[in-house]
């Protein structure tokens, strides 16, 4: 019988540090094959895991289209980030997923999207972003906020500006410095600077429990139905593949029922937010 928890082998290609405290790890598996057939969908996570530190669960960052290599944009937070930091080109981990389940995209074709992202929210929704930016046509008015805490702390400023070529990006940050000359307040403040038909339109929303709470209740606000409220959830896990219940939530499983979940699920899961 195939055991769900062996890993496999993965070789870091590049490492690229993004923020104080934030680094771009390019990987593959070790195995062509493997790296070949690596399938996933936006909003799907990997457990990464290094020998005689453990796993920690991360959302895949590139978008499906790049087929040589994956990536994971990962905070150094604690035991496993930490030594995840120290590592280095052609270092080995070890990777197991893809798990959970992912954003709609065939569901949302043709209609006018909205990425709301916070801090490191930003890295699952890029590997969205930039799926539907490779198939830009198929899709209608697409909008991104993006907010920080500080301008040190903000994640794929190339990218956002490459974004903002082609569709309208808005930036904030909580506290500014002497070289920030953008906006300056929480990323909620941008939605009022945004025009949308929210009769035919989603959003998405990831960032910190807190920043999701108060980011939906403005969308709401806007006109945006319940279920075209798209979010992700965050627990604490172990096993990735609905066995330990250790991310049980009001009956579900983050890391099978979600991570992604609509603002209407949500509204049944009283402590999702907390
Ligand atoms: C589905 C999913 C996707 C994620 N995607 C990303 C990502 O793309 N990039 C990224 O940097 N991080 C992501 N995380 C968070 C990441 O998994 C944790 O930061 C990581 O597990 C910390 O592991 P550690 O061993 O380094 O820290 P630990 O030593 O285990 O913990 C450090 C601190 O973080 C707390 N903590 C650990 N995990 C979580 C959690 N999931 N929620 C709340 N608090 C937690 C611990 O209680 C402790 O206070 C994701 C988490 C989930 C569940
Ligand atoms: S992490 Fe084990 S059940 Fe979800």
């Amino acid at each position: 019988m195939e055991n769900s928890y062996i890993p496999n082998s993965a070789v870091i290609n590049e490492v690229r540090n993004l923020t104080y405290d934030t680094k771009l790890f390019k990987l593959q598996f070790k195995d062509k094959n493997i790296q070949k057939n690596f399938d996933y969908k936006p909003g799907q996570f990997v457990e990464i895991g290094v020998f005689g530190y453990g796993e920690a669960p991360i959302s895949i960052t590139s978008s499906p289209s790049t087929k040589d290599y994956f990536e994971l944009c990962i905070k150094n937070m604690g035991n496993v980030t930490n030594k995840l930091h120290q590592m280095k080109k052609n270092d080995m981990v070890y990777v197991r997923g893809p798990y959970g389940n992912s954003f709609p995209f065939d569901e949302v074709k043709n209609k006018d999207i909205l990425f709301v992202a916070g801090g490191i929210g930003l890295a699952p929704l890029r590997s969205l972003i930039n799926e539907m930016l490779a198939h830009r046509n198929e899709f209608g008015k697409i909008q991104a906020l993006y907010g920080a805490r500080t301008p040190e702390d903000m994640i794929f400023t190339d990218e956002l500006e490459e974004w903002s070529k082609r569709i309208k990006v808005l930036t904030t940050v909580d506290k500014g410095d002497f070289r920030w000359k953008g906006n300056v307040g929480v990323v909620g403040t941008l939605l009022t600077n945004i025009k949308a038909e929210t009769e035919n339109a989603v959003a998405f929303v990831c960032g910190p429990p807190i920043m999701i709470k108060f980011v939906i209740q403005d969308i709401v606000k806007l006109g945006f139905r319940d279920e075209n409220i798209i979010t992700t959830l965050e627990r604490k896990m172990q096993c990735g593949i609905g066995k330990c219940g250790h991310c049980n939530i009001g009956g579900k499983y983050v890391c099978t029922d979600g991570p992604v979940f609509t603002y209407k699920q949500i509204k049944e899961l009283p402590e999702a937010l907390q």
